[in-house]
């Protein structure tokens, strides 16, 4: 994608629908979501192709299962691919259905231009065939049962007539074209994965089957269907009018940049290319090929019966988790495996700890420190200061232009990187600056006002620039920047730093990315998945997510008093109170209690100072089990407040004066 373009389409494969959809489907379908989202923003006329492919003997058979005609068993499936995919999120330009009227007058037109052109022939063709594939295998040696190396389902011998694909004629053809265009098959492994398969020789292909009947009758003889394939592959030219008359937007917007599965890539790639070469039209742009989500470590997929059922996964994430983890966890291109604890690790430290704990850091500062409104600093500032705030500028506009280059090259991961390691630095300001202790003094309002408009910077800048990669999220934090409009038509092209409208309001601020508790979600989604899994039922919008794992109350939410009684809460004084290395959020207490004194470690560090709680009398629940963190033991709970909306802890006190150890009941 090195080249300029002024339009941008983007496709995903279509998705069979013998079965339900599941992880690995959604996962391409949201990175080209947030490709075409990427474009659009700035300023690109894109469009954003997914489906669904519906022929074929595999859908027969699934039909056949179900025992319900072939065309209601699509129908319900496609609704069930096309809400799952709108409760992530996805908002395509196109959705195609193999079954559409329009794609099968396109397919008819392929198969003719390519018949009148002499590159199809009749023949008759025998080999183990895997149904699942939907593709002739190759068997080494004489094993009687062969089974498919991606399925591990046995192959099923096939022989039939058939009509021909001339691919051997393009042996040559294809391989100038993988040294002339050398970024069209990406990345560098497939495509030298498909020059030693093209370069090893090429047979014809079959591209008709008399076997099937659920397909597009070949022109001019309808004892045959038309290969899957070849009438899938066609979908992303019939779904923009090529062929057919419902669409004219095939000359806007072709070439396209294919994202695929590496499974596919050599339908992709090879045939693909040769077809639309022998049609006289033109190659794709780029063919993308992705690595495999692996669940338990292997492929996931509904022959396997390992895969991540999105219902599920939905409930318990909001769809900005679920794209921010596929983008940032997984180099696109590899492999990567999933699971729900990496999510939920993911979701902790870069949302709620990072982007989410800026945020309101920031607007919670610009609202108690002052009154609300984005601060105009003055120019008369300290040398120091002004290095500070343009290292945090250059930080912030280095990550924009690292993200666009990463974006380009469908390094998702690289450019998410880059994005953090500016909020790092921009975190790492505040605390240098702390712009709590500016706020005590009259005279470093100046300084205070210098820190606050940076970090509010940084944050606008960050959330237009996720805006294609969390769309929920970056709009409220742009509505609670006080900023108008959508976040998702402000091109980070045309951002000013310090742009912001003198005195801009910052409105109310709400927690954009919580904290999850791991142990309670992971308990819960294991129930979930237990259960047997409704067929439908996903929201439609991230605020139709239940909130994470809330903590189970009693039933009716109400406790005896011997209950309560069990909590031993005393007054204590903090002795001493210190940082832990690289624990940003822990600070190392020892409290007298009374009866003796306790090492406590409490996660306040964010809004404390340890020299300010030296002698504060404080709550401390006792009788906890103590636990370790960070490899050092705490001895019991100090009692904060937690306030809305980013939970900031406010240390329970006394106004009067109770001695240690006196109990709370
Ligand atoms: N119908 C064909 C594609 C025709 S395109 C002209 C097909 N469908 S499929 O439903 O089996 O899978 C299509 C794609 O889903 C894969 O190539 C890949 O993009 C995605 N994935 C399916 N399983 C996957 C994983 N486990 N991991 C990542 N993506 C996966 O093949």
């Amino acid at each position: 994608m090195s080249d300029p373009v002024k339009t941008f389409y983007v496709t995903t494969p279509i998705y069979y629908v013998n079965a339900k959809p599941h992880l690995g489907h959604l996962y391409t379908t949201l990175i080209a979501d947030t490709l075409a989202r990427y474009h659009r923003q700035r300023g690109v006329d894109s469009f954003f192709l997914t489906g669904t492919d519906e022929r074929g003997i595999n859908i027969e058979r699934a039909a056949a299962a179900r025992g319900i005609p072939v065309q209601q068993h699509v129908d319900e499936m496609v609704k069930e691919f096309r809400e799952t995919f709108a409760a992530f999120g996805i908002e395509e330009s196109r959705w195609i259905r193999t079954t559409d009227a329009f794609h099968r007058e396109g397919v008819q037109s392929l198969w003719r231009v390519l018949a009148e052109k002499g590159f199809i022939y009749k023949g008759k063709y025998e080999g183990w065939f895997c149904p699942y594939c939907n593709e002739y295998k190759d068997v080494e040696g004489h094993d009687e049962n062969p089974q498919c190396s991606t399925h591990e389902k046995p192959l099923e011998i096939l022989a039939e007539e058939s009509y021909f694909f001339k691919l051997s004629e393009f042996q040559e053809k294809l391989l100038e074209l993988y040294k002339t265009r050398p970024g069209i098959v990406q990345p560098e492994s497939r495509r030298n994965e498909v020059l030693s398969f093209v370069s090893g020789g090429l047979k014809d292909i079959s591209i008709s089957r008399v076997s099937v009947k659920w397909g597009i009758p070949v022109p001019g003889d309808d004892r045959h269907t038309i290969y899957v394939w070849f009438d899938a592959l066609a979908n992303y030219i019939t779904a923009l009018g090529w062929g057919n008359r419902k669409y004219q937007e095939f000359d806007r917007y072709w070439p396209a940049l294919h994202l695929v599965g590496k499974d596919i890539i050599r339908f992709h790639a090879v045939y693909w290319p040769a077809f639309l070469m022998a049609a006289g039209l033109e190659v794709p742009h780029i063919v993308f090929a992705h690595g495999m989500l692996l669940s338990g470590g292997r492929k996931m997929s509904k022959t396997l019966g390992n895969v991540i059922d999105p219902v599920i996964l939905r409930k318990f994430f909001t769809s900005d988790q679920v794209r921010f983890f596929c983008l940032r966890e997984i180099v696109f291109g590899l492999d990567g495996d999933f699971t729900y604890d990496s999510l939920i690790d993911r979701v902790n430290s870069d949302l709620a700890g990072g982007l989410g704990n800026l945020s309101s850091r920031t607007l919670t500062m610009i609202r108690n420190f002052c009154s609300g409104r984005v601060p105009t600093p003055r120019e008369s500032v300290s040398e120091g200061m002004k290095a500070q705030v343009e290292k945090v500028r250059l930080a912030v506009k280095r990550s924009v232009s690292d993200f666009d280059e990463a974006f380009n090259q469908c390094n998702f991961s690289r450019g998410l990187e880059s994005v953090w390691a500016a909020m790092a630095a921009v975190d790492k300001f505040i605390s240098d600056a702390a712009p709590w202790n500016l706020a005590k003094e009259t005279e470093r309002m100046n300084d205070l006002h210098w820190v606050l408009s940076t970090a509010y910077e940084a944050v606008r800048h960050f959330a237009v620039l996720l805006s294609p990669v969390l769309p929920c999220g970056a709009q409220d934090i742009w509505g609670q920047l006080g900023q108008s409009g959508t976040v998702a038509s402000v091109s980070p092209d045309e951002l000013v730093w310090g742009g912001v409208e003198k005195g801009t309001s910052i409105n109310e601020i709400k927690g954009v990315f919580p904290r999850m508790d791991k142990e309670q979600t992971m308990d819960q989604i294991k129930q979930s998945e237990e259960a047997v899994t409704p067929a439908s039922g996903t929201g439609k919008s991230d605020s139709a997510a239940p909130a994470p794992a809330a903590p189970k109350a009693a039933s009716d939410g109400v406790i005896s008093i011997e209950e309560f009684a069990k909590v031993e809460m005393r007054v204590g004084t903090v002795q001493t109170a210190e940082r832990i290395p690289k624990a940003d959020r822990l600070l190392k207490l020892t409290v007298d209690i009374g009866t003796e004194i306790r090492q406590v470690l409490a996660g306040i560090a964010l809004y404390y100072e340890p020299e300010s709680l030296i002698g504060r009398r404080v709550v401390v629940v006792t009788n906890l089990a103590p636990r370790k963190m960070r490899g050092l033991e705490s001895n019991g709970m100090v009692v904060a407040a937690s306030v809305e909306p980013d939970g900031r802890p406010v240390l329970a006190t006394f106004t009067e004066d109770v001695p240690n150890g006196a109990r709370l009941k």
